[in-house]
C-alpha cells in the first residue's frame, strides 16, 4: 500500500528527548476570522521534544545544533498536528455506539442507562477506562472532556487510567437525581459531596481537571442544579458540562418541568451554570436569545454532528457561529458524543459537521474544521496555552496522519493540490486508519510501544 510515512528505524526511547520530523500543520486562531495567516503548513518541519513539551518548532533545516544528536522519528510526508481534543464524550457509553433507538429519550432509557448501571462495579469501570482511553488514542485524540457515570468510583478509575497515560483529561461524576433508574440516581446533597471529594482528589493533579456534570435538566431537579451552581461558584476554575437543546421532545419536557423558565438555557442560567468554563453539548435548537446569552456568559456550544444524525436530533446550523456573527456568539466546539455519536474519530466528526453544514446551506472550510478539532476545542476547555498548537512550551501531544493511509485515500491524494484538499479528503474518507501515531506528553502511546504505561 502507498503511504506517506515510511518507517525510519526504531522510535526514540519513550519519554526521552526526541525530534519528530514531518509536515507540520497547526493553527494560531480561527482561519475563518484571521485568514491564511492563522494556518501553518510546513512540509519538512521539525519538532524538538524535551521533558514532555515542545522545546523547538520550525524547518528541519534550521534545527538548532543542541538537537543534532537527539534521536529522530521521521514521518516523511505525513501530517503532524496537535493531538485532537474531544470536548464531549461519554466514557460508560464507549461500546454502545450504533444502538438504535427512536430518539434521544428512548435511546437513553433502552441503551444508555442500562449500560451505565454496570459501572457500579469498580473493576468493570477500570477495564472500561483502559479500553476507552486506548480507543481515543487510536483515533488521534489526546485530550478530552468526559462524562463518567453517577458512581464515584467509576470516575476515580477513569482519572487514574488517564493519569497513567499522562493525558490532559477533564471529567466528572454525572449528577442525576431523577428521571433515571434507581441504580443511577444520587441526590442533591450526596452528589455534591461526591463531586467535592473527586475534585479534591483529582483537580489539578498532573494534567487532570474536574468538571461538575449535571447530566441535563430532565435528570436533575432544582435542588441539584442549584448545588451544581454552588460548586461552580466555589471552584471557578473547574469546568461545567451538561446537555442543552438537543431534541424537540427533550425541550418540551424541560419546559414542563421548569414552567417558570424563559427557555431551556434560562433553566441553567437561573442556577448559575452559565460561565466561561461551561460547555453545553448539542444546542441544536437554540433561539437567538439563548445563543446571545450563552455568548455573553463566555460559554461554549459543542456541536456533535454524528450523534445528531444518528439519534435524529436535528441539523445544527453553524451559520450563527461564524466570526461575522458578532461578539455575543458562544464559542463553537465540535465533539464525538460517543455513544450517541457513531465515530471516535475527530476528522470523521468534522466530515459529519461538513455534511450537516452543506444540508443547511453553509460551508465549513477544512482548515477551520481542523482548527476546531485542535486549538478551538482546547480554547473551549480553557487549555489553549497548554495544548492545541505546535509551539515551544506546549505539551508534546501530537497526532500523525497519513494522507495516503488507504488505497482510496492514496488515489485521492494524488489529485490534492492544496492543504484544504488534503484535509477535506481526510475528513470525508478518514477514520482510525489515517492515524499513524499518537503522542502524549512526548511519549508515543499509539501504536503501543513495548514500554507503554498502559501496555
Ligand atoms: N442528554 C442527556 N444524556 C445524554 C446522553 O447520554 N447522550 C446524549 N446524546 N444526550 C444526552
Ligand atoms: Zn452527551
Amino acid at each position: 500500500m502507498t503511504t506517506s510515512c515510511p518507517s525510519s528505524g526504531p522510535p526514540a526511547r519513550n519519554g526521552a528527548d526526541a525530534v519528530v520530523l514531518g509536515r507540520l500543520i497547526d493553527f494560531s486562531g480561527d482561519p475563518a476570522a484571521l485568514g491564511r495567516v492563522a494556518v501553518r503548513d510546513s512540509p519538512g518541519g521539525a519538532l524538538a521534544l524535551r521533558g514532555g513539551r515542545i522545546a523547538w518548532a520550525g524547518a528541519a533545516a534550521d534545527l538548532p545544533a543542541d538537537f543534532a544528536d537527539t534521536p529522530r522519528r521521521d514521518y516523511g510526508q505525513c501530517l503532524v498536528l496537535p493531538g485532537f481534543v474531544d470536548p464531549h464524550i461519554h466514557f460508560p457509553q464507549y461500546r454502545i455506539a450504533a444502538a438504535g433507538g427512536r430518539g434521544l429519550l428512548d435511546w437513553l432509557d433502552r441503551f444508555a442507562f442500562p449500560e451505565e448501571v454496570r459501572y457500579a462495579d469498580g473493576d468493570h469501570a477500570a477495564a472500561a477506562a483502559e479500553m476507552f482511553l486506548d480507543l481515543l488514542l487510536a483515533h488521534g485524540t489526546t485530550a478530552a472532556l468526559v462524562f463518567s457515570t453517577v458512581h464515584e468510583e467509576a470516575a476515580d478509575r477513569l482519572f487514574a487510567a488517564a493519569e497513567r497515560r499522562g493525558m490532559a483529561l477533564a471529567a466528572g461524576k454525572t449528577l442525576m437525581d431523577r428521571g433515571a433508574p434507581a441504580a443511577l440516581r444520587d441526590d442533591a446533597e450526596g452528589g455534591l459531596r461526591a463531586s467535592e471529594r473527586l475534585h479534591a482528589r483529582w483537580h489539578g493533579r498532573g494534567r487532570l481537571r474536574y468538571a461538575v456534570s449535571p447530566r441535563f435538566a430532565i435528570t436533575s431537579g432544582a435542588a441539584q442544579l442549584a448545588a451544581a451552581g454552588e460548586f461552580l461558584e466555589s471552584h471557578p476554575d473547574a469546568l461545567m458540562q451538561t446537555h442543552l437543546s438537543e431534541t424537540p421532545e427533550e425541550i418540551a419536557e424541560v419546559a414542563r418541568l421548569f414552567p417558570d423558565a424563559a427557555d431551556y438555557t434560562d433553566v441553567y442560567d437561573r442556577f448559575g451554570l452559565l460561565g466561561p468554563t461551561s460547555l453545553f453539548a448539542h444546542g441544536v435548537h437554540l433561539s437567538a436569545r439563548e445563543r446571545e446569552r450563552l455568548g455573553e456568559a463566555g460559554s461554549a456550544v459543542v456541536h456533535c454532528p454524528t450523534s445528531n444524525a444518528f439519534l435524529g436530533s436535528g441539523l445544527f446550523d453553524i451559520g450563527p457561529y461564524s466570526p461575522e456573527a458578532g461578539a455575543a456568539t458562544p464559542r463553537l466546539a465540535v465533539a464525538t458524543d460517543i455513544g450517541g455519536g457513531t465515530s471516535y474519530s475527530l476528522p470523521a466528526t468534522l466530515g459529519a459537521a461538513y455534511r450537516t453544514a452543506q444540508l443547511r446551506g453553509r460551508r465549513l472550510a477544512p482548515e477551520r474544521a481542523f482548527y476546531l478539532a485542535t486549538l478551538g476545542n482546547a480554547e473551549a476547555l480553557g487549555m489553549e496555552t497548554e495544548i492545541g498548537r505546535l509551539e515551544p512550551g506546549f505539551h508534546a501531544d501530537l497526532v500523525v496522519l497519513d494522507p495516503r493511509a488507504t488505497p482510496l485515500l492514496a488515489a485521492r491524494d494524488a489529485l490534492s493540490e492544496t492543504l484544504a484538499d488534503t484535509l477535506l479528503a481526510l475528513m470525508i474518507l478518514g477514520d482510525d486508519r489515517i492515524v499513524r501515531a499518537s503522542w502524549v506528553a512526548g511519549r508515543q502511546l499509539h501504536p503501543k510501544p513495548d514500554d507503554s504505561p498502559a501496555g
